[in-house]
């Protein structure tokens, strides 16, 4: 398979879906970004990095982060974890409130908000700056030390974020957060609020797809089986109530971000992120999508 002309192509043929959509708005700092731009990364287990369009531009990971977050914190925390969270796809928005009740504050998965407060709840207990531990952690799998947060995103959305405060209000009403309410929310903003490209995003994704060992830094991030258990998570929740049309479509294990981002993993081969600005009706990047099928339908790669 040559991946270079492969992503290529694909970044042309999805040029007509870049008018189709537009940013996210409901974080004001992100709805600037021109929808027309687009950019794919390819990273290999054997070293190489394919990429096209746009592949220098940082974006904001946002909810990207919640892949590496979960990663980090099931190293340290293990399934003791599965207590505070559950592992089931919600079929409902990201950031919806409806469920939160019926189940006792305890959210469905680690991907939809509530669930990634409690991820970041758990992070802050375990890892004390759990925002910086994440940064730390991305800037040694992407090798780029000079990852970081954008604090004008994050203030921006802590300035708006009032769905996620009641979240997380109401999950410490139930007694399912254990740190300050604010502290939790300040630090998974920041965390949302990452910037980084497609490149790096790709070679940050490699040790979900090496089976916890990262040919990156080295380091077993996870074991055997707890990649698995991220990867199934992402398949499952990481696309949120389109969780079904991306595996029926792409057939990876994928995590996507508001800020049009998108990283998918094929395990025992490569990592794959994809990002442009415009979104879906259900917050997941369009041409994001477009591209990941193409080149899961073409390439005739996938879990499946
Ligand atoms: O909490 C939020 O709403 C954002 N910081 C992240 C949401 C997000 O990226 C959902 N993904 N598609």
């Amino acid at each position: 398979m040559n991946i270079q002309q492969l992503i290529d192509d694909i970044a042309a043929d999805v040029r007509p879906y870049l008018a189709q959509a537009a940013p996210a708005d409901y974080i004001p700092a992100l709805a600037g970004e021109d929808p027309q731009q687009f950019a794919m990364a390819v990273a290999t287990l054997d070293g190489q990095l394919y990429a096209t369009g746009h592949s220098d531009k940082r974006f904001s990971i946002q909810s990207i982060s919640k892949a590496f977050m979960l990663a980090r914190v099931l190293a340290v925390y293990g399934d003791a974890l599965w207590q505070r969270v559950g592992k089931e796809p919600s079929g409902n928005p990201f950031n919806s409130l409806v469920q939160l009740e019926y189940e006792q504050g305890v959210p469905r998965n680690p991907f939809i908000n509530a669930g990634a407060l409690v991820v970041t709840d758990i992070a802050l207990s375990q890892l004390g700056d759990s925002s910086s531990a994440l940064r730390d952690f991305l800037r040694e799998e992407s090798a780029q030390p000079a990852l970081d947060f954008d604090y004008v995103i994050a203030a921006s959305e802590s300035e708006h974020g009032h769905r996620n405060a009641a979240l997380a209000h109401f999950m410490k009403s139930c007694g399912n957060l254990h740190n300050n309410v604010e502290q939790v929310l300040a630090h998974y903003f920041r965390a949302c609020s990452l910037r980084m490209n497609v490149a790096e995003l790709a070679r940050a994704g490699l040790f979900l797809a090496n089976h916890g060992a990262s040919p990156v830094s080295g380091a077993q991030r996870l074991t055997r089986s707890q990649a698995k258990q991220v990867n199934a998570i992402m398949l499952t929740c990481g696309t949120y109530d389109a969780a079904g049309e991306f595996a029926y479509r792409v057939g990876l294990p994928c995590k996507s971000g508001v800020g049009g981002g998108i990283l998918a993993v094929l395990p025992g081969k490569m990592s794959i992120a994809v990002w442009s600005p415009g979104l879906d009706a259900r917050g997941n990047s369009l041409a994001g999508l477009e591209a990941l099928d193409r080149f899961t339908t073409r390439s005739g790669e996938s879990v499946f």
